[in-house]
């Protein structure tokens, strides 16, 4: 089973830097390589397998509508599509919703949707303002939206119309001088290195787009789903977003994007201003469905607090500078060590764990995961952080 490694070095595109292991199966928060050995999983794929893996009651709701129609397109209609839509809507105030297959696809529609809308202001109102830090995707348009010059460096020229700023000044100077259609923040940045911004950044920047008449856009690709212990993570904030997309988790490991379009947007597409030929599949509807459904208040509640264990557990722990995050959406500051080797540490010692910007560990386990094995990955994870 060595083959599987080599065969994908030869022939898959080399655009990911692969841990040294091939993960062949799963049970919860448990994962196995092809020699057997077992590993506690603290990314859960980045916040994708929201229940672990083969996790019973989505593969019932997937399984139960595989066997039945897989696929039509959008020329028809399908309960699944309907059904997750409504359930998002209600549970999220927003109106309708556009499905695709992924966060940056999400991304594009929304930021399509502010774009549609300022154009109605005038030919010139298309700028979007996102955040220093931000991850909005890989598509040249969610590029140009990450606001990480990094990733911009080889693949000019980017998207144009988007302003990058810090803080609340920089908003308030790009809204004073250009003409800006959206804003476009992540409540807590993901792969910027786990940064939960503050109730009075968020709630200045909504109270600005209403009154300024800006599009709000809020990226839950990484927060949403229950993930930051709140169904979407701008529910901790009393906001009340004009569009919020989300992917990842929602659709428990088969590929779904969503971008949830409030009162101001609901109608501001017609047809063929969007499409997506697998959007709104009703296998991964279907299961998505069961996934939202499942995430009520005990849920939620289970998120918070052993998100909050996670934090007391590193607060003071040797060889750690800081702990961010909200509910299990957490990063880790080594005091000195490169994060990248702290997850090579864990992984030696069977336990799965990410990275993100500024040298953070990042941890996004599985909502469910059991507390016995996130004690035990607790463990392993603070010796890796110790210095020496
Ligand atoms: C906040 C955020 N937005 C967008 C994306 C892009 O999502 P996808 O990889 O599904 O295109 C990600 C992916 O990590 C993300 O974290």
């Amino acid at each position: 089973m060595k083959e599987i490694k080599s065969i994908d070095r030869t022939y898959v595109a080399n655009t990911y830097a692969r841990f040294d292991v091939a993960l062949t199966s799963g049970s919860g928060s448990v994962a196995y390589d092809e020699n057997g050995t077992k590993y506690i999983d603290m990314g859960a794929g980045i916040a994708v397998n929201l229940f672990g893996y083969s996790d019973p009651v989505w593969q019932q709701a997937v399984i139960q509508q595989l066997q039945s129609l897989q696929h039509t397109s959008n020329l028809y209609y399908t309960e699944p599509c309907a059904l997750l839509a409504k359930e998002l809507c209600e549970r999220t105030g927003m109106k309708k919703v556009f499905y695709c297959n992924s966060g940056a696809e999400a991304n594009e529609c929304a930021i399509k949707a502010a774009r549609k809308y300022g154009s109605k202001k005038g030919a010139d109102c298309y700028k979007i303002i996102t955040m220093t830090d931000s991850f909005h995707g890989r598509t040249l348009t969610t590029l140009a939206a990450t606001g990480q010059d990094h990733f911009h460096e080889l693949f000019q020229p980017l998207t144009p119309g988007f302003l990058y700023a810090k803080d609340m000044d920089d908003i308030q100077k790009y809204v004073a001088t250009e003409k800006v259609a959206g804003i476009l923040i992540e409540c807590v940045q993901g792969e910027g290195g786990v940064n939960v911004f503050s109730e009075e950044f968020v709630k200045g920047v909504y109270e600005l787009c209403q009154k300024e008449d800006i599009i709000l856009l809020v990226d839950e690709v990484q927060t949403g789903n229950g993930r930051c212990g709140e169904l979407y993570a701008f529910m901790h904030y009393g906001i009340m977003p004009d569009v919020v997309t989300t992917a990842k988790g929602l659709g428990g490991g088969l590929p779904i994007g969503c971008t949830m379009l409030g009162e101001k947007v609901k109608d501001i597409f017609a047809p063929g201003d969007n499409g997506s030929t697998f959007g709104g599949n009703p296998v991964v509807c279907a299961g998505a469905l069961s996934n939202l459904k499942r995430l009520d208040d005990t849920l939620l509640a289970e998120v918070r607090r052993k998100g909050q264990k996670i934090k007391d557990a590193f607060a003071n722990a040797e060889g750690v500078k800081s702990v961010s995050g909200l509910g299990l959406m957490i990063g880790i500051e080594p005091s000195s060590k490169k994060a990248s080797d702290v997850a090579a540490e864990c992984l030696k010692n069977h336990v799965l764990v990410l990275t993100a910007g500024h040298n953070r560990v990042r941890l996004l386990p599985a909502l469910n995961i059991e507390d016995d094995l996130l004690d035990q990955a607790i463990e392993v994870i603070k010796e890796a952080l110790k210095e020496g």
